[in-house]
């Protein structure tokens, strides 16, 4: 791989923790210390991989789509965005902020989807590229404070209908227990957000994080 300039930041967690609002607050902060700074998210990234966004979003009807489907189409467009958006963005010594990432995988496709975890980093680790982020932000919200931005996001019209969106109290309350499990499993790397915060402190405790971080 060419060397490599810039960094790589993944924003990571549950639905309706507050990702959008986070990433472009972070973007702002870094972008006033004069770092160049290239968004983006997965699934998709690129037109390719937008488009297979597009199919893992909205599946045919009458036709469920599978937990390793949804694996093999997620890591062929997070090769298609490694390849074309990430690595060249920081060949040039840009920031890569990413909106969601492989811990996503691992939440979704193996906590929640039942995929076996060497069978599932098998395939995330050939769709990688030897690329690792150099620093990920765990979104934690208490599950019914994010059920309610949800309603509210809906109610608003702003709701780019995801079908995880309307899933139960209980699936909300599976899914932030398998995100705390990821942090486990990544201590170095990962840092928890307490999401339940107003955008502005969640923003502040992340500043301190780049701090530590030499930012
Ligand atoms: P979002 O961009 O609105 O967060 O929607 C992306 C959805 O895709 C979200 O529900 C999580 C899901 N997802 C996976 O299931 N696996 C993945 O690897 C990624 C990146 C996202």
């Amino acid at each position: 791989m060419p060397e490599i300039k810039g960094k790589f930041i993944t924003i990571e967690g549950g639905e309706g923790v507050g990702k959008s609002v986070f990433s472009s607050a972070l973007r702002d902060h870094l972008e006033s210390n004069g770092r160049k700074i290239v968004m983006s998210h997965e699934p998709g990234g690129t037109p390719l991989a937008d488009a297979i966004r597009n199919l893992f979003k909205n599946p045919p009807e009458n036709d469920d789509i599978l937990p390793e489907t949804e694996l093999f189409l997620i890591s062929a467009a997070r090769a298609q965005h490694i390849g074309c958006k990430i690595v060249p963005a920081m060949e040039q010594g840009k920031w890569v902020l990413c909106d969601r990432f492989a811990d996503s995988t691992r939440v979704y496709q193996g906590a929640m989807g039942g995929i076996p975890s060497d069978q599932l980093e098998k395939v995330i680790l050939s769709s990688l590229k030897g690329l690792k982020p150099d620093l990920t932000f765990l979104l934690d919200c208490d599950p019914d404070i994010a059920i309610k931005r949800i309603e509210v996001r809906s109610l608003g019209g702003q709701n780019d209908s995801d079908r995880y969106d309307s899933a139960s109290r209980d699936w909300h309350y599976r899914l932030r227990k398998a995100w705390l499990e990821i942090a486990d499993r990544f201590p170095e790397r990962i840092h928890i957000l307490n999401a339940n915060q107003p955008p502005h402190d969640v923003l502040r405790d992340a500043v301190k994080v780049l701090a530590e971080f030499g930012v």
